[in-house]
């Protein structure tokens, strides 16, 4: 779901975000991550990595959502993703990367790893390293469970935990309103308070339901938009505002969080429904972006609130 194109200096990758329109987990596994089952889909919010040959690595970070949540140094998932790359082909040159952060940390888009996936990607091309996505993506899944959904297509069923990806088609004609709090919640963190909550019955909605329905109208697809994340994202979160009730106020049906939260998406079968929820949203204290779910017919257009 990254795009890259040549640029005056070298090369520049479009990154964007994903939405977990549904989550199961499945279990623990042995190696104490989680067995998931997702349906995830790229979204037109984007970051853009800028990279050029150099001698030394360094990495600039502008735009909105370059505040103190993301991490500056080798703890940058775009310099851990370029250090696993130069140690496994033996790189000698560096490179120059700014990355534009549009897509906020700790909400639940993938950000961080969309960039990773990013750098692996435009690296690749930069030092002329010549792996494929298949060596790309195992590299990838060393620095987070998600980077490997962002070396794939734009829609996907992610299963084991998060780093196997099995491409899916799709169409679908929705307004996603994505919705975020001025607070992040730690993956970690969450899946340690889903421990902690008494364990939930089997059963429910798979991520097949959803992707055959993605084609109809939205306010039918609420009963499939489950994450089992949410109840333990509601336990950190406390008493800090929740967006599910104010979009749902507003008049949404098909609400879900993505990923261990705290964004929330409202999926809306028309525009002026999509600007109403957001409207309502941003009274509610959240940041708001109108996006389209990457895919067949709908590739990079970006739509602002
Ligand atoms: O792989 P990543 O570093 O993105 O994961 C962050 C944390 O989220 C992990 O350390 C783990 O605690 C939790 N996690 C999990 N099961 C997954 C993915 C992440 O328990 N499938």
């Amino acid at each position: 779901m990254l795009t890259m194109a040549s640029s005056p200096n070298g090369l520049t990758v479009r990154a964007p975000a994903k939405v977990n329109l549904t989550l199961r987990v499945l279990g623990t596994r042995p190696d104490g991550y989680h067995a998931l089952e997702s349906l995830v889909a790229g979204v037109t919010l984007f970051d853009t990595l800028h990279l050029a040959l150099d001698d030394g690595m360094s990495l600039a970070c502008s735009g909105a959502a370059a505040g103190a949540d993301v991490p500056a140094g080798d703890a940058n998932l775009v310099l851990r993703a370029a250090r696993v790359l130069r140690e496994t082909c033996g790189v000698g040159e560096g490179a120059r990367l700014a990355l534009e952060k549009h897509i906020p940390p700790g909400r639940g888009f993938g950000g961080g790893s969309s960039d990773a996936a990013a750098a692996l990607v435009g690296l690749n091309a930069l030092w002329d390293t010549g792996l494929g996505r298949e060596e790309l993506a195992r590299l990838g899944a060393t620095i987070g469970s998600d980077v490997p959904l962002f070396l794939g297509p734009p829609l996907a069923v992610m299963r084991g935990r998060g780093e196997e990806i099995e491409p899916a088609r799709g169409r679908s004609s929705w307004h996603l309103v994505l919705a975020w709090p001025d607070f992040g919640l730690s993956t970690a963190d969450v899946y340690a308070a889903y421990d902690r909550l008494p364990a939930k019955e089997d059963g429910g909605p798979s991520a097949a339901d959803l992707l055959d329905r993605l084609d109809g109208l939205a306010r039918e697809a609420k009963p499939f938009l489950v994450n089992d994340l949410e109840p333990a994202a509601d336990s950190i979160r406390g008493a800090r505002p929740g967006l599910r009730a104010v979009l749902e106020a507003a008049g949404a049906e098909a609400v879900g969080m993505t990923g261990s939260g705290s964004a929330y998406f409202a999926a809306a079968d028309t525009e002026a429904d999509a600007r109403r929820w957001a409207d309502a949203a941003r009274s509610g204290g959240a940041t708001t972006y109108l996006a389209r779910l990457l895919g067949d017919g709908i590739e990079q257009q970006e739509i602002s609130p």
